[in-house]
C-alpha cells in the first residue's frame, strides 16, 4: 500500500469536508423565499440547451409568451433568451456553466431550461459536471418537485427530491485513491435536510394531502440516510395532521408498481439519487418521461425543466422537430404557479389535459406519423383561446 496515495486521498477529503461545512453555514445565513408579488418586473430566462432542448424550449416559451402577453406588454414580465448553455460552449470553456452564462442566469428571477447533454466517462468529452447539477448548486435550487398524476387510477404523487446534496453534492469529485481503489462521497447536512422536509410538509398541508412518505436506504447507508430520515421525522412531528410513513428505496420502487398500494402515496420526500431514479419510474407510468415536468426551487431563484435528457439520437436521426414539448409545457405550468400566476397556470394545465388526454386532435409520436412540436404548441394555444379563455 502506498502511504502517499492515502495521504493525498485524506487531503482531498479534508478539502471536501471543509467546503461542505461552509456550505451548511451559508444555508443558515439565507433569507426567506423571494416574494414575486413584490417585484416590479419578473424576468423569465429562456435557456434552450442541447439536442431537442432548443426545439421544445422555444415552443414552450411561445406558449408562455402567448398566455402572458398582457403582462409582457405592461412591462411586468420580461422574457430573456440566454444562449451559451450548449455542450459546445461548455466544452470550449471547460466549465459546466461558463461564467458569463451564469451571470445572465443570475440576472433572471426564474428560468425555463431545456435538457443539456452531460459528458460521461469514456465519451471523449472533458469531465465537466452536468449543467443541470451545476445550476442546481450555483443557484442553490434545493428542492426538485416532480408531480406525477394518473387520474383514472387515482394516482396523484408529488416527489420532493433533495437537489443539492446526497450523492450529487461532490459527485464529480470522488477520489481515485490508487489504481485499485475509488471512493465517492455522500453528503447530508442538517440545514439541507430540514429545508426540503419542511417544503414537502408545507406542500402536503397546503394542498390537503394527508400523507408524507420518507424514502431512504437508512438500513445500509446509515450515517447520511440515517440523518436524512431522522431529521425528516423530526420535521414531520411538527405536522400532527399529516401521517408520516417511512420506506426503503428498494421496496418503494416495488410498491410504485403495486396497483393496490400505490394510490395511497401522496407526497414523497427523498435524497437526491433515489429521487432521480424513482421519478423516472413514476413518469414512465404516467405516459413516459416526455410527459413530466420538474421544478427546481430555491429561496432566490427557480428553474423549470423536463425530467428527461436531450435525446441526441432524435436529432441525429433527423426527428428533432417531432420532439414532444409536453414535459416543458408541464414545467411551464409549474413556472406560472411559482410566480403567482395561478389563473394562467390553471388555464394551461386544463388546455394540456384536454389536448393530451381528451381531444387528441394532434398527437406526438416522435416520428413523421405524429405532429411536429410546433404544431402541438399551436394546438395548445388555439385550445387556450377557444376552450379555456378568460
Ligand atoms: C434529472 C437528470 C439529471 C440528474 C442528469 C441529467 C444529470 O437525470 O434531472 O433527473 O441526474 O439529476
Ligand atoms: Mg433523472
Amino acid at each position: 500500500m502506498n502511504q502517499a496515495s492515502i495521504e493525498a486521498a485524506v487531503a482531498a477529503f479534508r478539502k471536501l469536508a471543509e467546503e461542505q461545512a461552509q456550505r451548511a453555514e451559508d444555508i443558515k445565513a439565507q433569507g426567506d423565499f423571494k416574494d414575486y408579488s413584490k417585484l416590479d418586473k419578473i424576468v423569465i430566462g429562456i435557456c434552450g440547451g442541447d439536442g431537442i432542448g432548443p426545439i421544445i424550449t422555444k415552443e414552450s416559451a411561445n406558449v408562455l409568451k402567448y398566455i402572458l402577453a398582457d403582462e409582457v406588454k405592461a412591462g411586468k414580465i420580461e422574457f430573456r433568451d440566454i444562449d451559451g448553455l450548449t455542450i459546445e460552449n461548455r466544452v470550449a470553456h471547460n466549465k459546466a456553466i461558463p461564467d458569463d452564462v451564469l451571470e445572465q442566469l443570475k440576472a433572471c428571477d426564474v428560468i425555463l431550461k431545456g435538457p443539456t447533454t452531460t459528458p460521461q466517462a469514456g465519451d471523449g468529452l472533458p469531465n465537466i459536471e452536468s449543467a443541470n447539477v451545476a445550476m442546481r448548486k450555483a443557484l442553490d435550487l434545493f428542492a426538485n418537485m416532480r408531480p406525477v398524476k394518473i387520474p383514472e387510477e387515482g394516482i396523484d404523487w408529488t416527489f420532493f427530491r433533495e437537489n443539492t446534496e446526497g450523492a450529487y453534492a461532490v459527485g464529480s469529485r470522488g477520489v481515485a485513491v490508487n489504481d485499485d481503489l475509488a471512493m465517492d462521497f455522500v453528503v447530508t447536512t442538517t440545514e439541507g435536510t430540514e429545508r426540503i422536509a419542511r417544503l414537502a410538509y408545507e406542500y402536503a398541508r397546503n394542498n390537503h394531502k394527508g400523507r408524507v412518505s420518507i424514502v431512504t436506504k437508512a438500513n445500509v447507508i446509515k450515517t447520511t440516510d440515517g440523518k436524512f430520515l431522522n431529521l425528516c421525522k423530526k420535521v414531520g412531528a411538527e405536522y400532527p395532521d399529516i401521517t408520516t410513513d417511512e420506506w426503503y428505496i428498494d421496496i418503494m420502487t416495488a410498491k410504485l408498481i403495486d396497483e393496490k398500494r400505490r394510490k395511497d402515496f401522496k407526497v414523497i420526500v427523498l435524497p437526491n439519487l433515489y429521487g432521480d431514479i424513482i421519478t423516472d419510474e413514476a413518469a414512465e407510468m404516467q405516459g413516459g418521461v416526455g410527459t413530466a415536468g420538474s421544478a427546481n426551487i430555491g429561496k432566490k431563484y427557480a428553474m423549470f425543466e423536463a425530467i428527461h435528457g436531450s435525446a441526441p439520437r432524435m436529432v441525429k436521426e433527423g426527428r428533432g422537430q417531432y420532439a414532444d414539448p409536453c414535459s416543458m409545457l408541464r414545467a411551464s405550468v409549474m413556472l406560472l404557479n411559482h410566480i403567482g400566476k395561478h389563473k394562467e397556470a390553471d388555464r394551461l394545465e386544463k388546455a394540456l389535459d384536454y389536448c393530451m388526454f381528451e381531444d387528441k386532435k394532434y398527437t406526438i409520436t416522435g416520428r413523421e406519423d405524429g405532429c411536429t412540436c410546433a404544431e402541438f404548441a399551436e394546438y395548445v394555444m388555439q385550445t387556450l383561446t377557444t376552450k379555456f379563455g378568460d
